[in-house]
């Protein structure tokens, strides 16, 4: 049986002393690293940029999972992806229209790393139907993207099984929000297969037991 990807988001980590704060996580069992880039555009806040990925992809071999909260992507692929990035999410409301969400997939693949599209909490699931068999990963917001720490929005995951349903096999579904152990349990039983977790991994004061607790 596969276990669900536990995402740990290093935006509730110690800032100042990331390479212990990803050992941390790996040694208590995860294998991905959730990265959120926040450009303080498309989400009111800043928060890390290329340099610090190049950095991270130096000191660790987990597969880092790069969240894109910016405007226009398509210009910071290239970077991210040489910086290190396995997996580049982004925004389906940062783009313009279908061909745009299109160019950022094929952009994204180019570097031969997984893509990712993620909504926010108001966009429709019927919206992103028409990629689904072109990417990696979709990821279902159930906070309002832009800090860590936020309350998780139950109506947002219910998007996951209508997603499902029309997505092939292998696509990844992810959650990013307000995850714990609780709601952890609501998303898996709606079918999604890898969760992030920021603060309540990062905020507890066992970090194993806290993702064993998520799976
Ligand atoms: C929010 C970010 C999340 C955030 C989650 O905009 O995309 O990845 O770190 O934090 P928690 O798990 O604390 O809700
Ligand atoms: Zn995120």
């Amino acid at each position: 049986m596969n276990d669900v990807i536990i995402s740990p988001s290093i935006l509730s980590a110690n800032f100042a002393n990331l390479e212990q704060e990803i050992q941390a996580v790996q040694y208590a069992g995860a294998k991905w690293i959730h990265v959120d880039v926040m450009d303080g555009h498309f989400v009111p806040n800043i928060t890390i940029g290329v340099p610090v990925v190049k950095s991270l992809r130096k000191v660790t071999d987990l597969i880092l999972d790069t969240h894109l909260m910016i405007e226009n992507p398509e210009k910071y692929i290239e970077p991210f992806a040489k910086a290190g990035s396995d997996i580049l999410t982004f925004h389906y409301e940062a783009c313009k229209n279908e061909q745009h969400v299109r160019e950022v997939i094929n952009l994204i693949k180019s570097f031969g790393i997984k893509a990712g599209l993620s909504i926010k909490p108001k966009t429709k699931p019927e919206e992103i139907f028409p990629f689904l068999n072109d990417i990696d990963l979709v990821l279902v917001m159930t906070v309002e993207p832009g800090f860590g720490g936020q309350e998780f929005m139950h109506d947002c995951a219910l998007k996951i099984p209508k997603i499902k349903e029309k997505a092939p096999d292998n696509l990844i579904i992810q959650v990013d929000g307000g995850v714990n152990n609780i709601t952890a349990k609501i998303c898996k039983s709606l079918g999604a297969t890898s969760l992030v977790a920021g603060s309540y991994i990062y905020g507890s004061n066992d970090y194993k037991k806290a993702i064993e607790s998520l799976l």
